[in-house]
């Protein structure tokens, strides 16, 4: 085993991978467990590829718990459901690669998955334990390029699994398979996991489930305020994947989710059906000017200021510049003034700004000069996100 460092530096080699943060699509959050099957997820596949989200980056395409037959096969490996997926998950794999994508699966490192605690998923053994080096080695038969691997109450059942221990197993595993995996680690932000997840996974929850309300964005929102500095190149604080376009956030609420999440330099993991989204939610996720800052290559999370009760400042460092959001958590609309080569709210002077700021469009197309208007608006949970880019 490797030893910690105490101040969570990585100290040993992982596969380089994740040098941005993820993009793709997750099963989970529209579907949940027992909604999924093979055509179905071609459809939503074949509905990232003609919407332009894998254009856009959205390439690894996640299929969440409860793809697994119930039982393994007499020869101890997991197996796909045979009903929901008859070809089997390695011609799945094939299928969405054959479409561009890149291949993700779930595993749990204890002996139950999610599904088998909280949706009553029938299953027997599906989780890894004790058969990390066969599940890995299946994984990387089939294809696999990503790998969510999920606590799930591993220590109980009689594991006696400790957290980095557990994820280390497998991370060594999927290593030893010489296939490059990109492994998430999940354990939704129990153990401080961006102390220590960097020496084994490329991405870490950071935060139980997200919920499909704004609270739940604001409440995520506080936990990375707290953290940005924890994550980079190969090694992600993932905020969990998007509720953008599923019902429960408003249109402003959605952009200030996905603009957030964007500035956090999470991973962005779509979890709407694309098969039926409207424009504007297509719009949102494919805005490239948003999806350029979350990949931006320094890799530098952004930290947040409190301007004013409700009102926050994110700041991002980017390879050109820097980018700013100003999220208006209050429930009324607020006025953000320009005036002089600098904004103020409130009287309170907020920043100087370069005379080339611009002020991004969330859904729609062109930006606009900041020295256009003397006062933007931001509704209640909204928000303005403005890019600072000094011409040399
Ligand atoms: C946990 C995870 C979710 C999802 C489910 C699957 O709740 O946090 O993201 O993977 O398990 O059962």
């Amino acid at each position: 085993m490797n030893q910690l460092s105490l101040d969570g530096a990585s100290h040993r080699e992982k596969p380089p991978l994740a040098l941005t943060p993820p993009l793709g699509w997750n099963s989970w959050n529209c579907f949940r467990c027992y909604d999924i099957n093979e055509s179905k997820l071609l459809e939503v596949a074949d509905a990232l590829v003609d919407s332009g989200m894998l254009q856009a980056g959205y390439d690894t395409f996640v299929i969440d718990d409860c793809w697994q037959a119930y039982a393994r096969g007499s020869d101890g490996r997991l197996k796909a459901h045979p009903r929901r997926f008859p070809s089997g998950m390695q011609a799945l794999g094939a299928e969405l690669k054959s479409r561009g994508f890149k291949f993700g699966l779930y595993g749990s490192p204890g002996r139950k998955t999610c599904a088998m605690i909280y949706d009553r998923y029938p299953g027997r053994g599906l989780g890894s334990y004790g058969r990390e080096d066969l599940d890995a080695e299946t994984f990387a038969a089939w294809g696999v390029d990503f790998l969510k691997y999920d606590w799930c109450e591993a220590d109980e059942d009689g594991t006696d699994l400790k957290y980095p221990d557990a994820f280390e197993r497998m991370a060594l595993a999927l290593e030893a398979t010489g296939r490059p995996i990109v492994y998430s680690i999940s354990e939704y932000g129990r153990t401080q996991p961006w102390a220590w997840a960097g020496e084994y996974g490329h991405m870490w929850r950071t935060t139980p489930d997200i919920e499909k309300n704004w609270a739940s964005v604001v409440s995520i929102g506080e936990t990375h305020a707290k953290i940005s500095n924890h994550s980079g190149p190969g090694g992600w604080n993932d905020a969990d994947m998007l509720q953008v376009g599923n019902p429960g956030l408003s249109s402003d609420e959605a952009a200030t989710h996905f603009a957030l999440w964007c500035f956090f330099a999470a991973p962005l993991m779509a979890g709407n059906d694309p098969r039926t989204m409207g424009e504007d939610i297509r719009k949102l996720l494919t805005n490239q000017r948003l999806l350029r800052i979350n990949q931006d290559p320094l890799g530098i999370a952004a930290s947040c200021a409190e301007i004013a009760p409700g009102v926050d400042l994110w700041t991002r460092p980017l390879v050109q510049g820097e980018a700013w959001l100003i999220v208006n958590k209050s429930e009324h609309p607020i006025d953000i003034e320009y005036r002089s080569g600098a904004i103020s709210f409130d009287r309170r002077l907020i920043a100087p700004v370069p005379a080339q700021a611009q002020i991004l469009p969330l859904y729609g197309e062109s930006p606009a000069a900041i020295s256009e208007r003397s006062v933007w608006s931001i509704p209640s949970h909204g928000c303005l996100p403005i890019s600072c880019r000094e011409d040399k």
